[in-house]
C-alpha cells in the first residue's frame, strides 16, 4: 500500500489509521498469500473517535498514522467492533495512550474484552443493537451482528459521511496496493473474498443472511463501506453485500474438488483417473489438489462453489493419512452445505482409509455419491477402471444434485 506512514483521508471526516502486514504468511490454520491489513480508522468530528485498533505488533504503525493527524490524547471515544486480536491486541495500550472519556463495544463485546483482558468494571461501555451516540452532525450507531463471526461482533454506522464500519464482515486477508477495492484487480479481489468468506464466515451462513435482511431492512445510505482486512468499498459495497448472500445461501454447483494425498503414488493414481471419469461428464468441471503441495485452506477455498468433494486418502497404520483428517476435520468446522462426497485410496494390509473418510462425509451431512473404492498397495487395471466409473457415477450423480436446488 503506498500510503507511506501517514494516515489516509477516506471521507470528509475519516481518516485509515491501520497498518500493513504484507507478509503474513499463516493466520490461525488459513494461508495468507497477500499478507493482510489491519483496518483502524479514525473519525475526525467532534467528538474523535477510534475504530478498532490492530494486532499488537502493529501498534506503534497506529499511533504513527493517529499521530500524523491528531494527538492522540484528542481521541475522545473508542469503539470497538470485534475482540478478536488483530483489532484489539492493542486496546490496553491504545487507552492508556488516548486516555478516551469512553470505550464502546458491543453488550458481548464488553464481556469478552474483558475475559482477555479483564478491565474491571469502570473501562468498557456497551452499546446495545441500536443504540447511537452522537458525532458530529449526526450519529455513531452499532448494529449488533452476532457470529459475523464472533458473538461480540457488531458493525457501526457512522451516519456524517455515510460509512458503515464492518470489521471481518466483508473483508478479505490481502495488504492492498491500495486501499481502495475498485482500485485494485478484480480478479484478485473476488479470489481473496471468497477464500475468506470460505475460510471465516462460511459456518455463519445462516447469520450472513439474516443480517443481510437487517441491512436491506436499514437502508442505510452507504457511501462507504470499511471492513477491518482488505480494502475499502465504495461503488461496489451493495455488490458485495449480495456476494455474500449468493455464498452464504450455499447452493451447489457442477464442480468436483478431488482431494488427496499420497505415499508412493497409488493414490495419486488413483485420483487422476477419478478425475478423468468426472470429466467425461458433461458439464462437471473439476479440481484436484494434492494435499502435500496445498493447504487446508485451500481446500475450503475450492469448495466455496462446488457440489462434491471426493477424499483420496491413503491409510497408514489403520488410519487415514493425515493430511485427509486434518482437511476433514477443518471442513467439518466450515458446516458446508448441501453437497455430495465419495472416498477412494490405496493401503497395504488393512484399508480402513475409504470407511473412516466416508463417517466423515457423512458426519458433515454429505450424501454418500458411491460406496468408495480401495486398492491394495498399487491400483491394477481393474481397480483404475473402478476408479474412472466411479468419477463417471459421482459426476452424475452431482449433476442430478445441483438439479435439484434448481
Ligand atoms: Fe480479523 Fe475476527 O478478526
Amino acid at each position: 500500500m503506498s500510503v507511506g506512514n501517514q494516515a489516509v483521508q477516506i471521507s470528509d471526516h475519516v481518516y485509515w489509521v491501520g497498518a500493513f502486514d504484507p507478509n503474513l504468511r499463516e493466520f490461525h490454520g488459513y494461508t495468507t498469500g497477500r499478507g493482510t491489513t489491519y483496518n483502524a480508522f479514525l473519525i475526525l468530528s467532534d467528538p474523535i473517535v477510534l475504530i478498532d485498533t490492530v494486532r499488537k505488533s502493529f501498534y506503534d504503525e497506529m499511533m504513527e498514522r493517529i499521530r500524523s493527524v491528531v494527538e492522540p490524547e484528542q481521541i475522545e471515544l473508542i469503539v470497538s467492533n470485534h475482540a478478536e486480536m488483530d483489532h484489539s491486541g492493542c486496546l490496553p495500550e491504545a487507552i492508556a495512550a488516548c486516555r478516551p472519556s469512553a470505550v464502546y463495544a458491543s453488550v458481548n463485546g464488553c464481556r469478552d474484552l474483558n475475559k482477555h483482558f479483564a478491565f474491571g468494571d469502570d473501562v468498557l461501555t456497551p452499546l446495545k443493537d441500536g443504540e447511537s451516540i452522537p458525532v458530529g452532525t449526526g450519529s455513531l450507531t452499532a448494529v449488533h451482528s452476532p457470529m459475523l463471526h464472533w458473538p461480540d461482533s457488531m458493525v457501526t454506522w457512522y451516519e456524517e459521511d455515510g460509512v458503515l464500519f464492518t470489521q471481518d464482515a466483508f473483508g478479505m486477508h490481502f495488504a492492498c496496493e491500495h486501499l481502495w477495492a475498485d482500485e485494485n484487480d478484480p480478479t484478485v479481489l473476488m479470489f481473496e473474498a471468497g477464500k475468506y468468506f470460505a475460510n471465516i464466515l462460511l459456518p455463519f451462513s445462516k447469520q450472513i443472511l439474516r443480517f443481510a435482511s437487517k441491512l436491506a431492512e436499514l437502508n442505510l445510505p452507504v457511501n462507504i463501506m470499511a471492513p477491518d482486512h482488505g480494502p475499502l468499498w465504495r461503488d461496489q459495497w451493495g455488490a458485495m453485500v449480495e456476494r455474500y448472500g449468493h455464498w452464504a445461501t450455499q447452493k451447489p454447483t457442477p464442480k468436483a474438488v478431488v482431494v488427496y494425498d499420497t505415499m508412493w503414488g497409488s493414490t495419486r493414481r488413483m485420483a487422476e483417473r477419478i478425475v478423468a471419469g468426472l470429466q467425461s461428464v458433461d458439464g462437471v468441471e473439476t479440481q484436484l489438489i494434492a494435499m502435500s503441495e496445498s493447504n487446508r485452506s485451500d481446500v475450503a477455498t475450492a469448495m466455496l462453489d462446488a457440489g462434491a468433494l471426493l477424499i483420496g486418502a491413503p491409510t497408514i497404520n489403520g488410519m487415514m493419512f493425515p493430511t485427509l483428517a486434518d482437511v476433514l476435520t477443518y471442513l467439518t468446522g466450515l458446516k458446508l452445505q448441501n453437497r455430495i462426497g465419495a472416498s477412494f485410496g490405496s493401503y497395504g494390509w488393512s484399508g480402513q482409509s475409504v470407511k473412516q473418510a466416508n463417517a466423515y462425509l457423512e458426519g458433515m451431512h454429505f450424501e454418500l455419491a458411491h460406496p468408495g473404492v480401495g486398492a491394495r498397495y498399487v491400483p491394477d487395471s481393474d481397480e483404475l477402471e473402478d476408479c474412472e466409473a466411479m468419477g463417471v457415477q459421482v459426476g452424475q450423480a452431482l449433476l442430478d444434485h445441483v438439479t435439484s436446488f434448481q
